[in-house]
C-alpha cells in the first residue's frame, strides 16, 4: 500500500473552514441511548483542541448501521465530545438539507459543529470502487463547496468505500490518519525481529488470512493463536472441539480446509496453538485440555495457564508484538484473566524495547480497565482497518487520499 497524501500539516488552517470526516462509532448502552465508553472520541478530542482550535470545523461520523439497535442520532456524540473537550458543541439533526446548510454557513473560526449520523444518508453505504461516482452524489455536491477543505480522518472506517470516505473531490488526511500510519508503517515496511502477532476474536478466517501473507512475506515469526481462529485450525487439523464452537466455523473451515492444511504444515513450527483453554463452570473457570473440549461441548472462552504461559515466553523475546483480537471473551469477566496477562506480557516486552501495538475494540479496551494502556507502545483506533492493512491490502480511504491530494 502506497502512502501518499496531503497531510493537514501541508496547509495553513488557520481561519478556514473545515468539514472532518471521523470515525466515533462508540460503545452505546442502548436502553438509555448513551455513550457507555469511546476511546476514539477520546483520541481525537485533543486534536481538536490543538490543532483546530482556529478553524471551524464540521464533524461527519457514523453511529453503527441501520437496523442494529445502537444505530442512532449523534446528539449525544456532539455531547460526548462537548464534556472531554469543555467547551460548546452544536449538533444538527441534519446531514446536508437547509438546516445543515445553514448551520456550516454560519459557523465560526473556534466553532465545531457535528452532522447528524452519515449513514442515515441511504447513498452512504452503497460502495463506491469507482471514486468518481461518489462525487456526483447530492451530498458530497452540496457539502464540499461550502468548506475549504475535506480532511478525511475515519482510520477506523478506512476499510469502507463509503461517500462521505472517498467521495471529496480533493481530500486531505488528518492528524488520526498521520498518526495511525507512522506506528503502522514499522511493521508493513521493516519490523524488527523477531515479530510475534497475537490472534484472537472473532473474524478468525480473516485473521488467518492475514497470518498467512505475514508468514509469506517473511515479516512474522510466530503467530500465537487464540480464539476462534485457533479453533478453525484444530478443526481443520481434525480435531473435535464441540458442536458450539464448531457452529462458528463452520463455513469458514468449508470453504477454506485445504489452504488451512496446507498452510499450517508449512508454518507448523512457527504457529503456535493453545494447549489448554477455559470453560464456565457453575461461575468459575476450569481449565480443560485441547483433547477434552469436544466432550465438553461448550463456549471455550479463554485460553489456559499453560498457554499464557507459552506466549509470555515468546513474547519475551519478540522485538515486534501486533496483537489483532483478546484472547479471550472479554466482555465476560470470568474469561478476561488471559487478555489482561496478555496487555501485561506486552507491557513487559515494551519495557525491554520492543515496538507493541494493540488492534481496537476490545483488546484496546482490556488495557484501558486494566490502566495499563500507557505502557504498550501504541493502541490503534482500528480492528478491522488495521486487519487489512497487516494483510498488505489497499484501503479505499488511503486510495481516495492519494488520488485525491491537492
Ligand atoms: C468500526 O467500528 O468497525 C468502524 O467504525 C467501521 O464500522 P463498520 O464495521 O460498521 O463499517
Ligand atoms: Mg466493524
Amino acid at each position: 500500500m502506497k502512502i501518499d497524501y496531503t497531510s493537514y500539516k501541508d496547509v495553513d488552517l488557520k481561519g478556514k473552514k473545515v468539514l472532518m470526516r471521523v470515525d466515533i462509532n462508540s460503545n452505546i448502552d442502548v436502553e438509555k441511548m448513551e455513550i457507555t465508553e469511546s476511546p476514539r472520541i477520546g483520541v481525537l478530542v485533543p486534536f481538536l483542541r490543538d490543532i483546530f482550535k482556529e478553524s471551524a470545523v464540521i464533524i461527519i461520523a457514523h453511529q453503527s448501521r441501520p437496523g442494529k439497535d445502537d444505530f442512532t442520532d449523534l446528539d449525544i456524540h456532539a455531547r460526548e465530545i462537548e464534556r472531554q473537550l469543555g467547551r460548546p458543541v452544536k449538533f444538527v439533526k441534519d446531514i446536508y438539507g437547509d438546516v445543515a446548510v445553514n448551520a456550516i454557513k454560519e459557523l465560526k473560526t473556534g466553532e465545531i459543529l457535528v452532522l447528524n449520523n452519515i449513514r442515515k444518508y441511504e447513498a452512504e453505504m452503497k460502495g463506491y470502487d469507482d471514486f468518481s461516482e461518489a462525487e456526483n452524489l447530492d451530498m458530497i455536491k452540496t457539502l464540499f463547496p461550502l468548506v475549504d477543505y475535506a480532511i478525511v480522518d475515519a482510520f477506523g472506517a478506512a476499510h469502507r468505500a463509503h461517500a462521505s470516505i472517498v467521495g471529496w473531490p480533493k481530500m486531505i488526511a488528518g492528524p488520526i490518519t498521520d498518526k495511525e500510519l507512522d506506528n503502522l508503517k514499522k511493521i508493513m515496511e521493516s519490523p524488527d525481529k523477531p515479530m510475534a502477532m497475537l490472534i484472537g476474536g472473532a473474524k478468525a478466517i480473516d485473521k488467518f488470512k492475514a497470518m498467512k501473507y505475514n508468514f509469506e512475506d517473511g515479516k512474522l515469526d510466530y503467530a500465537l493463536c487464540s480464539g476462534l481462529t485457533a479453533i478453525l485450525i484444530f478443526e481443520a487439523l481434525g480435531k473435535n472441539m464441540g458442536e458450539v464452537n464448531h457452529k462458528i466455523i463452520a463455513k469458514d473451515l468449508e470453504a477454506n480446509r485445504d489452504m488451512l492444511i496446507e498452510t499450517y504444515k508449512k508454518y507448523e513450527d512457527k504457529i503456535i496453538l493453545p494447549d489448554d483453554l477455559i470453560i464456565e463452570e457453575n461461575g468459575a473457570r476450569k481449565t480443560i485440555s485441547i483433547d477434552e473440549t469436544g466432550s465438553y461441548n461448550t463456549t471455550t472462552g479463554d485460553i489456559g495457564p499453560k498457554t499464557v504461559e507459552k506466549f509470555r515466553e515468546i513474547m519475551k523475546k519478540c522485538k515486534t508484538i501486533i496483537a489483532n483480537g483478546p484472547p479471550g471473551i472479554f466482555e465476560m469477566e470470568v474469561f478476561r484473566d488471559a487478555t489482561n496477562d496478555m496487555v501485561s506480557a506486552m507491557v513487559e516486552a515494551t519495557k525491554n524495547g520492543a515496538l507493541t501495538i494493540i488492534g481496537g475494540g476490545e483488546m484496546g479496551a482490556a488495557a484501558v480497565m486494566s490502566g495499563k494502556a500507557d505502557g504498550v507502545s501504541f493502541i490503534s483506533t482500528a480492528g478491522g482497518a488495521m486487519l487489512e492493512i497487516i494483510s498488505g491490502k489497499d484501503l479505499p480511504m488511503i486510495r481516495a487520499l492519494r488520488e485525491k491530494k491537492l
